[in-house]
């Protein structure tokens, strides 16, 4: 296994939202009575991406793509590790078809793509997330277990399996997040009484999110170093996280939750670990050093 080709500064993968809209409902948030405003969300894309730039992260843009609404959500594109992704077998036929464009960006540049058994559904970074090297994986509405445990053997990782039971938080990604090694935030409406217990056990520091933040989608965010960037109607987690030595910063992201996705769904870390792997990682509790 080698490094990510993108292993030199934290990298994002965006698509822009030329073609995105609600063109099917495969998820509760979705309703095609309720489109999205084209060109409200190319400004909150277009911003996004400046916070993403501004964090010092690099931004590479895959193209979109006509008849692939929901491709902007590249977090769902695969699984990056190292040089290696995953790529995604998308339960909904579709989501199916982007399979192949996500397939020829990643070859093109420089990845070792793998396929897993196509029996095994299985929706990339949205429902497999690192904290610190754990492997967390969230299963049942949309990936299958069974595809993170093979995963975990792939790329010898420890995989903590957590189910997912709120049809609204169907994507990990909506409802957990890495903040780094050993700290996330978390929704614990979003998880049964063995996926809480897994979750306590193995991230030291959980920042629970209310319902009401919830909604708002505070559990997708971008995390780059201490930024962390979440769509609007956050104020108590900023608070919480400003208290933690994080950056927080909000932008307006509501054309894209008509379609269920947020700041993190639009997003892939492409540097070979997520957010909050063991390299990037910002120290929660101290201040940065000065040199002086
Ligand atoms: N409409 C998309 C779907 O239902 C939204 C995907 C959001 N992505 C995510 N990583 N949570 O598949």
């Amino acid at each position: 296994m080698g490094r990510s080709p993108f292993a030199d500064r934290p990298s994002v993968l965006m698509c822009p939202p030329e073609y995105y809209g609600i063109e099917y409902e495969i998820n509760p948030w979705m309703d095609r009575r309720r489109p999205a405003d084209h060109h409200r969300a190319v400004q909150q894309w277009e911003r996004l991406r400046e916070l993403i730039s501004d964090a010092g992260a690099e931004v590479y843009l895959m193209d979109p793509v006509p008849g692939l609404p929901d491709l902007v959500f590249t977090a769902n594109a695969g699984l990056v590790f190292q040089d290696q992704v995953v790529l995604s077998n998308f339960r909904y036929r579709q989501r199916q078809r982007e399979r192949p464009y996500q397939k020829q960006w990643f070859v093109q540049h420089g990845f070792r793509t793998l396929d897993l058994p196509e029996q095994f559904h299985f929706e990339g970074a949205g429902d497999a997330l690192f904290c610190g090297e754990t492997l967390f994986g969230g299963y049942r509405i949309r990936s299958h277990a069974a595809g993170h445990q093979w995963i975990g053997q792939r790329f010898g990782c420890q995989v903590i399996p957590v189910e997912l039971v709120n049809p609204f938080y169907y994507h990990l990604d909506t409802c957990f997040c890495p903040l780094a090694p050993g700290v996330a935030m978390y929704f614990p409406g979003a998880f049964d009484q063995y996926g809480l217990r897994a979750l306590e056990a193995h991230v030291e520091q959980l920042i629970p999110v209310s319902v009401e933040e919830a909604r708002a989608f505070a559990c997708n965010a971008v995390v780059i170093g201490r930024r962390v960037i979440t769509n609007t109607g956050c104020p108590r987690l900023h608070r919480q996280l400003r208290r933690l030595g994080f950056e927080p910063v909000e932008t307006p992201l509501g054309e894209f939750v008509k379609a269920g996705g947020s700041a993190k769904c639009l997003t892939l870390r492409l540097d070979g670990e997520e957010a909050a792997g063991w390299k990037h990682a910002p120290d929660a509790q101290t201040e940065p050093s000065h040199p002086e």
